[in-house]
């Protein structure tokens, strides 16, 4: 089961969700990959010390047929695998201008190691450039999170344009595993009109739970932890564990 955590916008929390969602579901004892595709590399650098990445996803892009599964390392939680991202990356879109498997190259790279793991995540680039395509292309769902501001479906069509022309071109199977609403500020009338406004626009495709601003979630990435290690009781670890049943139960597992 591969799944792309996916928006164009920055700071919406996809690496949060990412690196969460991925824990919690190992936590559950299904072994899991996160893979980071972010040329930013912060999912990276919960992981992995920068000596770490010498050898990273670049290689998936850079070399024919790289041996991804030689890139699969171990994290600290039990079940929980991961694989670095690098700043080259960002050179990707560019690299491989016109050539004609450009937004394939993921997708045959993780085939291979599918079997191997119950769920892979991947963390995706603020973009719908050429990355985002191949993470598309290589997965079976993708979820959505969404900062409930007054903009938050600005943007939105453009995504979903995306997702469809992927979905007809490379990847029939593709879905919308849900619309996670995130960074929720409770104080804010505007957070309730515009969650509102996102469960109008995509109805039962949004997650029940709805992840707060919580100040534990912002702290957890500088020490290098997850929600649930960093700060077990706190409302972001209930709250991304719920997230957890709910993606395991749409899911079926
Ligand atoms: N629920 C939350 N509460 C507080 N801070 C959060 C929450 N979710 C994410 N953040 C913080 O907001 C910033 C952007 O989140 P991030 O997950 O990196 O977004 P993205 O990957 O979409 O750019 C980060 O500094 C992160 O630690
Ligand atoms: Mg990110």
């Amino acid at each position: 089961m591969i799944i792309t955590i996916a928006n164009q916008k920055g700071g919406v929390g996809k690496t949060t969700t990412a690196i969460n969602l991925s824990s919690g579901i190992a936590k559950k004892g299904f072994r899991t990959l996160l893979i980071d595709t972010d040329p930013q590399c912060n999912s990276t650098s919960v992981f992995f010390s920068p000596e770490a990445t010498e050898r990273n996803l670049f290689g998936v892009f850079s070399e024919n047929n790289y041996d991804i599964s030689s890139l699969i390392k171990e994290t600290k939680t039990p079940n929980l695998f991961a694989i670095p991202s690098s700043i080259h990356l960002a050179k990707v879109e560019r690299m491989l201008a016109g050539e004609i498997d450009a937004p394939i190259k993921l997708k045959k790279a993780i085939t291979p190691i599918d079997a191997m793991f119950d769920f892979i995540i991947l963390d995706s680039p603020p973009s719908l450039g050429l990355i985002t395509v191949n993470a598309l292309v290589s997965s079976h769902y993708v979820l959505i999170p969404i900062i409930p501001s007054p903009w938050a479906l600005e943007g939105v069509q453009d995504f979903l344009d995306t997702f469809k022309s992927v979905k007809e071109t490379f990847n029939e199977s593709l879905k919308i595993l849900g619309v996670l609403v995130t960074l929720f500020d409770s104080r804010t009338l505007l957070a309730k009109e515009a969650t509102e406004r996102i469960k109008n626009t995509f109805g039962e495709l949004v997650f029940k739970e709805v992840i707060h601003r919580n100040v534990r979630l912002e702290e957890s990435p500088a020490f290098k932890e997850d929600i649930f290690a960093f700060a077990p009781a706190s409302k972001g670890a209930v709250s991304y564990n719920n997230i957890v049943e709910e993606v395991l139960n749409r899911v079926g597992k």
